[in-house]
């Protein structure tokens, strides 16, 4: 069924910045003043992002309106795939595996894996994106690779945590599988660049394509998180569908209007006051790995030492995930009462999709008793609801995006208005958004210590560098 214009702003994703301004924090906060004296900044990266749609590395606008045929094949992919493997092992790092993290997270069962089979109805799934050894011997103990299939993803094809992992399971299915190995691996790589779209041909792989105007953090809407969710079973065209809903809301150009502008420059306008820390904070365990997937976008796009004209900046503002509730317990104290140097935005579930009353007991205690009746659902709106009053009173800046459900959606409006949000802020900060030359440094210096041919310098520059002092290790 495909969803109707009333269905659809049913389900419109909402910035709800109230408490940002100076009516509710005081002095903190932002006046309608403020906002004026930004207008011609907000015109300005609107145009230029207006105008670089699509070019050089902004190919991710386009990727709602775009991919007809490859997302069919990707449906039909992932229904061969569901159809007959046990395990679906995404291998990948960085923005090659947050999404598929993140919106596995959002939209299966928060214990998919632990289903049987019959309710799951699709694969387990796995992402593996570390090499650290004890978690892929955990992984070997807990699949039958024979029954899997593994999509290796990297847009570069030249990862060393992601090329670690596809030798050595490449190497498992050859031993098990001979010839049949090349069936139980999938990639999802640059078309024209890299080592791994040479092997693919070489191994005869099936490949999906990443586009090279898209980077991998803004790479979630093309195959690199389409097939894992389309085998996951999730909607991916209701999902490009919300980007493509919440794309026309952050296309207006009055910024008043355009929830992606204000929400990046009432980050913008924080961080000149010095607000240097981005908490993202959801309220559902179903948004968990969002506020990863928006740490990678944030930090990654936004950090940077030099601007557009090569003036020295370090730019950026460090991203932090939090769970609301959970984290009340851990961090809202410091939120609450620590430096002012934070700025809260708050996921807000409106209608979650359980609902579960909270048990009669205790009669005799009245402190547990008042809970009875009510349902987790009222209870956790309560503690957003509370906790967002606690930093409000205390003077903390802090705003919330509300989700009227969780579901496809809402996923794809709220992936494309971080995405647009971060575009903007970018062109505000005049910075390259899209290169991260911190990543590559540390990528290229594990080449060196590594032996790849080629890096020799760096190796030199690494075996040059000042020797530790025992003094120091105690
Ligand atoms: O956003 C980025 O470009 C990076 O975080 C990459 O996603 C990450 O380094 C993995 O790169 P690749 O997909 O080339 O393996």
């Amino acid at each position: 069924m495909r969803w109707n214009n009333e269905m659809r702003d049913q389900m419109r994703v909402k910035l709800d910045y109230n408490n940002m301004m100076d009516t509710f924090v005081g002095d903190e906060g932002f006046t309608e003043k403020d906002f004026e004296n930004s207008k011609a900044l907000c015109n300005h990266a609107y145009e230029v992002v207006k105008a670089n749609r699509g070019k050089g590395m902004m190919g991710w606008t386009e990727l709602p309106y775009n991919q007809g045929e490859v997302v069919e094949d990707i449906l039909q992919t992932a229904k061969e795939i569901r159809k007959n493997c046990e395990n679906f092992v995404v291998l990948g790092i960085g923005g090659s595996a947050l999404g598929p993290i993140a919106v596995f997270q959002a939209l299966c069962h928060l214990h998919h894996n632990d289903l049987p089979k019959s309710k799951r109805k699709a694969p387990k799934f796995y992402v593996e994106d570390n090499v650290d050894p004890e978690r892929m011997e955990a992984l070997l103990d807990v699949i039958n690779p024979e029954k899997t299939i593994f999509n290796v993803i990297t847009k570069s094809g030249a990862t060393s945590e992601t090329m670690t992992q596809y030798l050595i399971i490449m190497d498992i299915l050859k031993k098990r599988l001979g010839d049949k190995a090349a069936s139980h691996m999938i990639a999802t790589t640059s078309s024209a660049k890299g080592n791994l779209i040479k092997i693919t041909k070489q191994e005869g792989l099936k490949t999906f394509y990443i586009p090279d105007s898209v980077g991998g953090r803004f790479s979630e809407l093309c195959p690199v998180g389409l097939l894992p969710a389309a085998v996951l079973g999730i909607d991916i065209k209701l999902m490009l569908d919300g980007a493509k809903y919440m794309d026309k809301m952050c296309m207006r150009k009055d910024y008043k209007k355009n929830p992606a502008m204000m929400s990046a420059l009432l980050q913008y306008l924080s961080i000149n006051r010095g607000k240097n820390i981005s908490v993202m904070m959801p309220y559902a365990d179903s948004l968990k790995y969002i506020a990863d997937w928006y740490c990678q976008l944030w930090g990654e796009s936004l950090g940077k030492a030099v601007d557009k004209n090569g003036a020295l900046v370090y730019a950026g503002q460090t991203p932090v995930k939090s769970l609301g509730v959970t984290d009340q317990h851990s961090q809202v104290q410091l939120y609450t009462e620590g430096p002012f140097d934070k700025v809260v935005t708050f996921l807000a579930v409106e209608n979650y999709r359980s609902e579960v009353v909270i048990s009669n007991g205790c009669e005799e205690f009245p402190d547990v008793n008042f809970l009875c009746g009510h349902t987790m659902n009222e209870l956790i709106t309560a503690e957003r609801k509370a906790t967002e009053y606690a930093l409000t009173v205390k003077k903390r800046l802090n705003h919330t995006i509300y989700l009227p459900e969780v579901n496809a959606f809402t996923i794809g409006q709220l992936l494309f208005l971080f995405e647009m949000k971060t575009a903007f802020i970018g062109e505000m900060l005049n910075i390259d958004t899209y290169n991260q030359p911190g990543v590559e440094g540390g990528k290229n210096a594990t080449y060196a210590l590594l032996g790849r041919k080629g890096y020799e310098e760096k190796r030199e520059e690494l075996a040059n560098a000042p020797a530790k002092n025992d003094k120091f290790v105690i």
